[in-house]
């Protein structure tokens, strides 16, 4: 007698539409995990045409800074095996076009909208911070404290713990709203940072973001970016990122948000298994502009398979020794 493909499922009751993806960063609900990283989904609009805004647990936008900005020389962008390189520079039309252009357009499109800011000074991310305070739409901040593109820029924040926890406590009395500060992998000690954001007021840490890198071709002796150094990402990275995610998750008590080189649902269980309460995506976009809900609904089918009736019960399983 051949036996009915539901009985040989091991775990028949849950199906990937019963699923629960729904996770907590500490004030932050979101629907499921996965939201987009800072600037590949540009302000979120630029995704529309691909997928509906709201199947992502969040969206971040590309960083706002207080003036607008150019961005950096051209090329901007150069491949690399696994990876990319980037030096941007945030490019943007500065707060006011956000919030008197872009804000009117995005509320309420998202389950979860994330602003990401940077400031040339302390100050300044404090004062952006208090300008988006209450502004219908806006679910959190997210503090870049990490772009390495910036000449004399803000990579320096990120490195010295002293000034991190300056920094977001100065933002902490800036706003109520929710605040997740972006580490950079490029320290000495991730866990020592972390617990700085987490001593000034931060309710969560995202990392990593770029690595600093460089390319060349030696025939014509010209780099890969026209500022020579800038940031990596994508598959590369992953190694990196999952090690600072489990050095800052031993360590810090403080919900994490883990970020390098997701392609696939696998990759965001890797970090979720390592103790991330949620993911973002970024280089992916490029190669497919559908990652996301591609990601939620691979989240749903694994889940089920592995008989996990809550995306929950997967955070923080790895099993050492
Ligand atoms: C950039 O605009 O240069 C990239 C942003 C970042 O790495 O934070």
């Amino acid at each position: 007698m051949t036996t009915p493909p539901a009985a040989r499922t091991a775990h028949p009751a849950v199906t990937p539409e019963s699923v629960d993806l729904s996770v907590e960063i500490g004030p932050l609900r979101l629907a499921n995990p996965v939201m987009t990283a800072s600037g590949t989904a540009g302000l979120g609009l630029e995704m529309e045409p691909f997928w509906d805004l709201s199947l992502a647990g969040a969206v971040v936008v590309k960083t706002i800074t207080k003036l607008p900005r150019r961005g950096n020389p051209m090329p901007r962008l150069a491949e690399t095996a696994s990876g990319l390189l980037n030096s941007i520079g945030l490019p943007n039309k500065g707060i006011d076009h956000f919030v008197d252009v872009v804000l009117p357009k995005l509320a309420g499109k998202a389950s979860c909208l994330v602003v990401n800011l940077a400031g040339g000074s302390v100050a300044e991310f404090a004062e952006l911070a208090a300008r988006l305070d209450g502004r219908p739409g806006i679910d959190a901040l997210e503090l870049n404290i990490s772009c390495p593109n910036v000449e004399g820029g803000n990579l320096p924040f990120a490195r010295d713990p002293t000034v991190v926890e300056r920094l977001v406590a100065q933002v902490r009395r800036a706003t109520t709203l929710p605040i997740v500060t972006k580490l950079s992998p490029n320290v000495d000690d991730i866990a020592a940072v972390a617990r700085a954001a987490r001593a000034g007021g931060t309710d969560a840490i995202s990392l990593i973001n770029t690595l600093l890198g460089m390319s060349v071709d030696w025939r014509t002796g010209r780099p890969g970016l026209g500022t020579v150094v800038g940031g990596l990402s994508g598959p590369a990275v992953k190694p990196v990122a999952l090690r600072m995610v489990y050095e800052v998750v031993r360590n810090v008590d403080v919900p994490v948000i883990g970020i390098g080189g997701i392609v696939d649902a696998d990759d965001a269980l890797e970090f979720l298994t390592v103790g991330a309460s949620a993911v973002q995506i970024g280089t992916a976009h490029y190669r497919s502009p559908d990652v996301v809900p591609r990601v939620v609904e691979g989240l749903r089918e694994r889940l089920a398979a592995a008989g996990r009736r809550r995306v929950a019960e997967q955070i923080g399983t790895l099993r050492v020794g």
